[in-house]
């Protein structure tokens, strides 16, 4: 057994398209535990460390802007190989592309909206995992 933790950020669109249910129905039918949830909206500072990888990208503005515009729902989840196990569940980053069962596949976006608007973020390896933990509940840490 590799019994894991993930953070699961889901984005102001999964929130204002009412799918945090679906999203976490999802989540929770695949068999992971939900440990930790909390709905606010994000500091500059939390998504300044959260996004430190993507820092100059030409997609990093309006990511980090779009994700403090309004309310996101940051979790933990827990279970066996859970990191990896949640990006397959998401599917690929860009919605039109990601395989139909996954969360981005299925719920997809509003189509005129641009990419960055997916629905979920996914921790990527246990580095990541342990790190954007401790920025979102650092009461886990
Ligand atoms: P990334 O970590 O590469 O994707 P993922 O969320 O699948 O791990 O990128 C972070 C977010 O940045 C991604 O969810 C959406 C946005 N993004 C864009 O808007 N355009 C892009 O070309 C990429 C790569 C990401
Ligand atoms: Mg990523």
């Amino acid at each position: 057994m590799t019994t894991e933790r993930t953070l699961i950020l889901l984005k102001p669109d999964a929130v204002e398209r009412a799918l945090r249910g679906e999203i976490l129905r999802r989540i929770e039918a695949k068999g992971y535990t939900i440990v930790a949830l909390a709905q606010r909206t994000a500091t500059a500072e939390e998504l300044a460390a959260h996004y430190a990888e993507h820092e100059g990208k030409p997609f990093y503005a309006p990511l980090v802007e779009y994700m403090a515009a309004s309310p996101l729902v940051a979790v933990v989840a827990e279970g066996e190989r859970v990191i990896e196990g949640f990006r397959s569940l998401a599917g690929t980053t860009d919605p039109t592309t990601a395989a139909p069962g996954t969360i981005r596949g299925d719920l997809g976006r509003q189509w005129d909206a641009p990419v960055l608007q997916n629905l979920v973020h996914g921790s990527d390896s246990p580095e990541s995992a342990a790190r954007e933990i401790a920025i979102w509940f650092p009461e886990l840490g």
